[in-house]
C-alpha cells in the first residue's frame, strides 16, 4: 500500500561544513532511512543521507570537494550547472573506485577517494550534484545519490527576496518500492557491478508512484502567512511534473537552472523536466491561516502540502528587475544534435555513446547555435556551456531544456571557463544510461 499524503513533515537537508576553510569531505555510503512509515529503505547517499548535504556556498570562493567511496560500486560526482574544470567535473568515466572493481572500457580510475576542484565562479544559482557513473547513472541516482548545491553572490543578496527559513529547497523525486520498504528498480543486474540497463519493458525511463519531496513521501510544511522562495529541482530519473497550487494561486517565477532572471515572471503552472530547477515565490499571504495549500503536478498527482499557520511580518518583495541584463552574443558556428531511438538504442547523430569520440569543437568564449531535434521527450543538458532557449526568451540562462516528441529547439550557448572534454546527454536516466551521451572538446 502506499504511505499516506501530507502526513509526514518536511525535512530539510543538512548544510555541508567545511572541514577547514574551502574544504569538504563527503563519504558516500549505504545507509538505512524510514521512507515508507514502518519499513526501512536502504539508500546510498552522500555522508549515508538522502538528500545529500546541501552545499550553499559563495560566488568566486572555491570549494574543494574529498568525496570518499564506501560503496560497492564505482561513483563519478557531476556538480550539474557547475562551471567546472574538466577534470573535476564527473565525467561517466572519470571514476572513483569503491569496495569491489569492475571493468569500465577506457576509464579513469581513482583509489576510493579523490578531491573535485570548483571554482564556483559563476552567477547565484540553484546547482545540484549527483552520481554520474557510466552506464549507471539511473539506478545509482535512484539509491539516493544527489544533493544541493546553492551559490549565492552580492547581486542576488542585495534583493529583498525571502530568506532565512523563508527559502525552501525542494528535491522532487518520484520512487516505488517493494514491500520490505526497498526501492523498487528494474536493474538487470541488481548488484549494479556487471550487466547494466532496465527491464525492457522501462528502456523508456522508470517512474515511480510514491513522490518523494527531500526524501518524504508527500510530505507537508508549516509555513506563516508570507512569501516563501521555493527552489525547485526536478531529480526525477524520466518524470516530468506540470506543477500548479490548490486551491488556486501562482509562481512568480524569479529564476532558472542557472540563476536569476532578469525580470520576474507569473505562472499559473511550471512544467519541469528531469534536471531543470525553477526558482519561484508564492505568496501564502494570499491565503486564510489555516489554509492547506497544495503543491499538485496536473500530469500525475500531488506533490507537498504547505499548511498556512499564522500572520507574519514579511519585509520581503519581488523586485521588477532582478539580474543584470546578459545579452546573447553573436553566434559563430551552428549545430544539430538529433536525439533519436534507433533499434533500440538511444543515440544522438545516431550513434550511441563512444568512448573518445568529440562530436564538436566550440572555441571558449564563443556562443553557439546548437540546435535539438527529437523523437521522443529528451530533457537535453549540457555541462559546462549555459544558454538561452531561443523563441522562449523569458526562460533565462538554463543547462537543461525539454525537448519534447518531433520538436526542434535552438539554444545559444555560450563556453565559458575551461578548455576541456566536456559532454551532452539526455538527462532522462534510462536514456542517459543507454548512451545518449555525445563528449565535445572545449577548444
Ligand atoms: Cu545532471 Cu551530465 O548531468
Ligand atoms: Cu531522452
Amino acid at each position: 500500500p502506499l504511505p499516506p499524503k501530507f502526513t509526514r513533515p518536511l525535512v530539510l537537508p543538512k548544510t555541508a561544513r567545511p572541514t577547514s576553510p574551502g574544504r569538504y569531505v563527503v563519504t558516500q555510503r549505504p545507509a538505512r532511512m524510514e521512507i515508507i512509515p514502518g519499513t526501512t529503505t536502504e539508500i546510498w547517499g552522500y555522508d549515508g543521507a538522502f538528500p545529500g548535504p546541501t552545499f550553499d556556498l559563495r560566488r568566486g570562493e572555491q570549494a574543494v570537494v574529498t568525496i570518499n567511496n564506501d560503496l560497492t560500486v564505482p561513483t563519478s560526482t557531476h556538480l550539474h550547472g557547475g562551471v567546472t574544470p574538466a577534470d573535476s567535473d564527473g565525467h561517466p568515466l572519470d571514476l572513483v573506485v569503491g569496495t569491489t572493481r569492475p571493468h569500465h572500457g577506457g576509464s579513469t580510475l581513482h583509489h576510493r577517494t579523490r578531491d573535485y576542484v570548483y571554482p564556483l565562479d559563476q552567477q547565484a544559482a540553484t546547482l545540484w550534484y549527483h552520481d554520474h557513473r557510466m552506464d549507471f547513472t539511473g539506478p545509482q541516482v535512484y539509491r539516493g545519490l544527489a544533493g544541493f548545491f546553492l551559490i549565492r553572490d552580492d547581486e542576488e543578496d542585495a534583493l529583498p527576496l525571502p530568506r532565512g527559513d523563508r527559502e525552501l529547497p525542494l528535491m522532487i523525486c518520484d520512487r516505488s518500492f517493494e514491500a520490505d520498504g526497498s526501492f523498487r528498480y528494474p536493474a538487470l543486474d541488481p548488484t549494479l557491478l556487471f550487466r547494466h540497463g532496465v527491464r525492457r519493458e522501462f528502456m523508456e525511463g522508470v517512474e515511480g508512484d510514491v513522490v518523494l519531496v527531500n526524501g518524504v513521501p508527500w510530505p507537508y510544511v508549516e509555513v506563516a502567512a508570507v512569501s516563501c522562495r521555493l527552489r525547485l529541482l526536478n531529480a526525477s530519473n524520466a518524470r516530468r511534473y506540470r506543477l500548479a497550487l490548490r486551491p488556486g494561486g501562482s509562481f512568480t517565477q524569479i529564476g532558472s537552472d542557472q540563476g536569476l532572471l532578469e525580470r520576474p515572471l507569473t505562472r499559473e503552472t511550471i512544467t519541469i523536466a528531469p534536471g531543470e530547477r525553477y526558482d519561484v515565490i508564492v505568496d501564502f499571504a494570499r491565503y486564510p491561516v489555516g489554509s492547506h495549500v497544495t503543491l499538485t503536478d496536473l500530469l500525475g498527482g500531488d506533490v507537498m502540502r504547505f499548511v498556512v499557520t499564522r500572520r507574519a511580518r514579511d519585509d520581503s518583495r519581488v523586485p521588477s528587475k532582478l539580474a543584470r541584463p546578459q545579452p546573447v552574443d553573436n553566434p559563430v558556428a551552428r549545430r544539430t544534435f538529433d536525439f533519436r531511438v534507433k533499434e533500440s538504442t538511444w543515440t544522438i547523430n545516431g550513434s550511441p555513446y563512444l568512448p573518445g569520440r568529440s562530436i564538436a569543437a566550440p572555441r571558449l568564449g564563443t556562443t553557439e547555435i546548437w540546435r535539438f531535434a527529437s523523437d521522443f521527450h529528451h530533457p537535453v543538458h549540457v555541462h559546462l556551456g549555459r544558454f538561452k532557449v531561443l523563441g522562449r526568451e523569458e526562460q533565462g540562462w538554463k543547462d537543461t531544456v525539454d525537448v519534447r516528441p518531433y520538436e526542434t529547439v535552438e539554444v545559444a550557448v555560450r563556453f565559458d571557463g575551461y578548455r576541456g572534454r566536456y559532454m551532452l546527454h539526455c538527462h532522462n536516466l534510462e536514456h542517459e544510461d543507454m548512451a545518449m551521451m555525445a563528449d565535445f572538446d572545449v577548444v
